[in-house]
């Protein structure tokens, strides 16, 4: 059995620089976990003080139930993958998987058939012979994870592991990592930036900023209930659309007030806004919340609204509208075919049960 635990961690590096923030996170087994957030959010260092690299200041780590703070990385029973794969140059692909379990001392049969059947899984047999130099970005990514994989490990810890791969390669690793972990059924903790990666990988998303962790949730209550404006931001692509401005009450109904356009609060929503009525709040609605009245059966005046069209980016399948309000920028995702007229007043309908607001100050969830 192998959960993670991090209770109450904190970690500051000389200078005082606090690098993580009395952090609680617990992980279960056999769990997908990724740690997603902007440069310098605190991923890495999450990471290396679960792998033993770094102490924690403050704060019990606990791999199964052992309390590991005072246990040396290589008795942690873990395995970790490095954005820049660390590979020994001068050995060929099966030294580097075979390395740490030599140093290990474990038994030669052992070691070749581990390495063997970790190179299978990967797809890599053909190039055990190889020196790192004459594989590609991919094939060394491969062997950085065999490595990993030939020591069993009851946790794999992943850093940044596809980032220096091209964008096609990044999407079939991502695919094969999660065939990893379903194949293997082990503990895996992965530190990304990339949302994308976040979403596609993780069972459960732990969003971090400034050394602080925002939100855990999965991938789909991330994104349709965000805590706060910085995850509902961070989480998505485009990302979310946000306004301010004032609460309106016009008998008995709620409205958000652009300045330029007025639209209506659905019903669920009015119990929660109700505080708000006459004051600022921030509006969020996500680009694919947003469609073209052209392409819409039925669309109620009270939540149409007019902008100009300023650039189209077509996509394939759709379409990026970089509206302009007259107040504010917009940016709609649409389907593929939607070809408004440039510069030209259009009419766009926006879905408001969708829609999110959060407090001006505290930047929070309202709803
Ligand atoms: N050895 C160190 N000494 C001093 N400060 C450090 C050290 N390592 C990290 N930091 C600081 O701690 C903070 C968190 O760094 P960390 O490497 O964990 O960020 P990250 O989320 O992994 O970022 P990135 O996405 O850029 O890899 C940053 O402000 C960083 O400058
Ligand atoms: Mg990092």
């Amino acid at each position: 059995m192998a959960q993670v635990s991090l209770n109450n961690v904190s970690k500051f590096f000389p200078g005082n620089i606090q690098a993580i923030r009395d952090i609680n996170l617990g992980i279960e087994n056999k769990e997908f976990v990724v740690l997603v957030g902007p440069s310098g959010c605190g991923k890495s260092t999450t990471l290396r003080i679960i792998a033993g690299l770094e102490d924690a200041s403050s704060g019990d780590v606990y791999i199964g139930d052992q309390r590991v703070n005072d246990v040396p990385p290589k008795d942690r029973n873990i395995a970790m993958v490095f954005q820049n794969y660390a590979l020994y140059p001068h050995m060929s692909v099966y030294e580097n998987m075979a390395f740490g379990l030599r140093l290990r001392k474990y038994p030669k049969a052992e070691i070749d058939s581990r390495v063997k059947e970790a190179a299978a899984v990967l797809g890599i047999e053909k190039l055990l012979h190889r020196k790192p130099r004459e594989l590609s970005g991919g094939q060394r990514q491969r062997v950085a994870v065999g490595r990993a994989i030939v020591r069993k490990p009851l946790v794999f810890l992943f850093d940044e592991p596809l980032s220096n791969l091209d964008a096609k390669m990044r999407v079939q690793m991502r695919t094969e990592i999660k065939k990893l972990h379903i194949r293997l059924q082990t503990t895996m903790i992965y530190v990304t930036h990339d949302q994308t990666e976040a979403l596609t990988m993780g069972d459960k998303i732990v969003v971090m900023r400034d050394g602080v962790i925002h939100q855990i949730a999965d991938p789909i209550k991330l994104y349709d209930k965000p805590i706060n404006k910085f995850v509902a931001g961070f989480i998505g692509s485009p990302p979310m659309n946000f306004i301010k401005g004032p609460i309106v009450k016009k008998e008995a109904k709620y409205y958000f007030n652009e300045g330029r356009f007025r639209v209506r609060i659905v019903d669920s929503m009015t119990k929660a806004i109700e505080p708000y009525a006459d004051k600022e709040v921030i509006f969020g609605i996500r680009p694919e919340d947003i469609y073209d009245k052209l392409f819409v059966s039925e669309a109620p005046p009270d939540n149409t609204i007019k902008a100009t069209c300023e650039v189209i980016e077509p996509m394939g399948s759709e379409a990026y509208l970089f509206l302009n309000t007259g107040k504010n920028p917009l940016v709609a995702k649409v389907g593929g075919h939607n070809k408004p007229t440039l510069n030209q007043d259009m009419d766009l309908v926006f879905d408001m049960s969708k829609v999110h607001f959060f407090d001006k100050d505290t930047e929070n969830t309202i709803v």
